[in-house]
């Protein structure tokens, strides 16, 4: 057995969360503690949850039910409820789930190495009684409670060591979120946009590259409105620029843009930074402008589509995708028409479909939830079978060229599947059974193109064509 104290962390939501669990591991990495083999062994177990949609939540509610049966046997286990369910729930989980040891929000992982150290010592001093069945009684109220504000992870400088992949990086460049989306609870759950200094960033993406990454993909709830917040005001295409200068850095990406911060300056950042990935995600949410107005998303159907158009002209190589949300409370058949009729006009490569979810506390939550569940199904089938017929045609379209791909990791077939991705961020399967190409740039020929990815086939060094050719060379100056 190790003499080191194990952890075991889920990640339940986007990827601003799954970075979060990245600074958690690094910062636990830091105080000694080794990664668990299975969460059945590990002495903390940390949830690290997501409130955007009820299923989310339900997920993690479930794991809390097997953790309390666990803890009952083990009252030493330490037991962790982090991220935005915390914030959102800390009243219920302090009040409710005596087995739950910690309730972290977002906002304060900056000394989650503490807080876990603290619980450990504190249930280490615990005289657990059991009944006759073996089982602990459970202390009555949650213990350490860290919500609001305090100190987020990505204000601390980051241990670059401690990452899952080895080319390839998160980078958050602001938190939070200041829109007035009526259906979303990420604005309470993350609180106020806040940006970080372009000089903190510029920092760690340089000390990223020198430690061997080659793909950073910066994060933000609306990324594309970065910097606004600073004094000085700075942007995203300032950032882009000074990024695009690192000679190691070779692909560079940033999720999730929204559509009212889509500047002629982010278009010509597009158009001019051969580094930048060649896709923008881009949520529309509804094709409908009542809808749009309702969730007070800020632009109409036909604004949205000039932006489009306006990037399509520019940018003709950009591959643009979508988030949509059906049922909408009073979205009519004729106006989740208009959705359907958006996805044909725009073609996505990819889109994201939600059945909408009411969340307490929104302004959304006040309307009623009308659209009944099967309805909210079928036009969610609808949606989602329109973008695989898109998805098709554009993966269809790439056989035969040759893709520069990434290579991300192995896959869990027996004919030793590699997978990467295309500088299009579309996924490429591809046999090989060298692992040692993980983490490297390949040339694959596409042979086949299916709705959600595309199979290739590897091909020796230089064998790069087209634009991806003049993408990687970019990258190699
Ligand atoms: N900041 C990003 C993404 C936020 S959450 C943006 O503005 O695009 C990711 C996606 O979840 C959203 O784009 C939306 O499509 C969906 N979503 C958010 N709240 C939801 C809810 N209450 N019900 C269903 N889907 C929701
Ligand atoms: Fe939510 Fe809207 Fe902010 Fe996105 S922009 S996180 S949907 S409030
Ligand atoms: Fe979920 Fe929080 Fe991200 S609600 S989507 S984990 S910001």
């Amino acid at each position: 057995m190790s003499a080191r104290p194990t952890y075991y962390l889920h990640s339940y939501g986007c990827q601003m969360n799954k970075l979060d669990s990245e600074l958690v591991e690094s910062r636990l990495v830091q105080a000694g503690y080794e990664r668990a083999p299975s969460e059945a062994v590990a002495d903390v177990v940390l949830l690290n949850t997501c409130s955007v949609r009820q299923h989310a939540e339900d997920r993690v509610w479930s794991r809390l039910g097997v953790l309390r049966v666990r803890k009952r046997r083990e009252p030493h286990l330490v037991v962790g409820v982090l991220g935005c369910m915390a914030e959102e729930h800390k009243h219920y989980l302090q009040a409710r789930m005596p087995h739950v040891d910690l309730v972290v929000g977002p906002s304060a992982f900056g000394d989650i190495d503490a807080k876990v150290e603290a619980a450990r010592a504190r249930n280490a001093a615990l005289r657990p009684q059991f009944d006759k069945h073996g089982r602990a009684r459970l202390l009555p109220s949650a213990g350490l409670v860290a919500v609001g504000a305090g100190v987020s992870g990505d204000t601390i400088r980051r241990d670059v060591r401690v990452r899952p992949a080895r080319a390839q990086a998160y980078v958050s460049i602001m938190r939070g979120c200041n829109m007035p989306c009526t259906y979303c609870i990420v604005p309470s759950t993350r609180g106020p946009e806040v940006s970080r200094p372009i000089a903190q960033i510029v920092d760690e993406v340089q000390r990223l590259c020198d430690d061997g990454v080659t793909e950073v993909c910066l994060l933000g709830q609306t990324v594309n409105a970065y910097g606004r917040d600073l004094q000085p005001k700075a942007s995203l295409p300032e950032l882009l620029y000074r990024l695009h200068e690192i000679p190691a850095l070779r692909r560079l990406a940033f999720i999730t843009s929204h559509p009212n911060f889509v500047t002629p300056a982010l278009i010509d950042a597009l158009a001019e930074l051969p580094k930048l990935a060649r896709y923008l995600h881009l949520p529309a949410q509804s094709g409908s402008t009542r809808v749009l107005k309702a969730m007070q998303r800020g632009y109409t159907r036909e604004r949205y589509l000039e932006r489009i158009a306006a990037l399509r002209e520019r940018v003709p190589s950009l591959d643009l995708h979508s988030d949509f949300i059906v049922g909408y409370p009073g979205e009519t058949e004729a106006e989740f028409e208009e959705t359907v009729s958006l996805m044909q006009e725009v073609r996505f490569a990819q889109s994201y479909v939600f059945k909408y979810s009411p969340r307490p506390g929104t302004v959304a939550a006040e309307l009623p939830d009308d659209v009944p569940e099967a309805e909210k199904a079928r036009r969610n089938q609808v949606l989602l079978a329109l973008q695989a017929e898109h998805g098709l045609a554009y993966n269809r379209a790439l056989v035969g060229s040759v893709q520069e791909v990434l290579v991300e990791g192995l896959g869990e077939g027996p004919d030793s599947r590699l997978h990467g991705r295309t500088v299009h961020h579309r996924i490429v399967h591809f046999a090989a059974d060298d692992d040692t190409l993980v983490g490297r740039y390949v040339p694959v020929r596409i042979v086949q193109g299916n709705a959600h990815s595309l199979v290739g086939e590897l091909l020796p060094d230089d064998a790069y064509q087209g634009e991806e050719r003049h993408a990687a060379a970019a990258g190699r100056r």
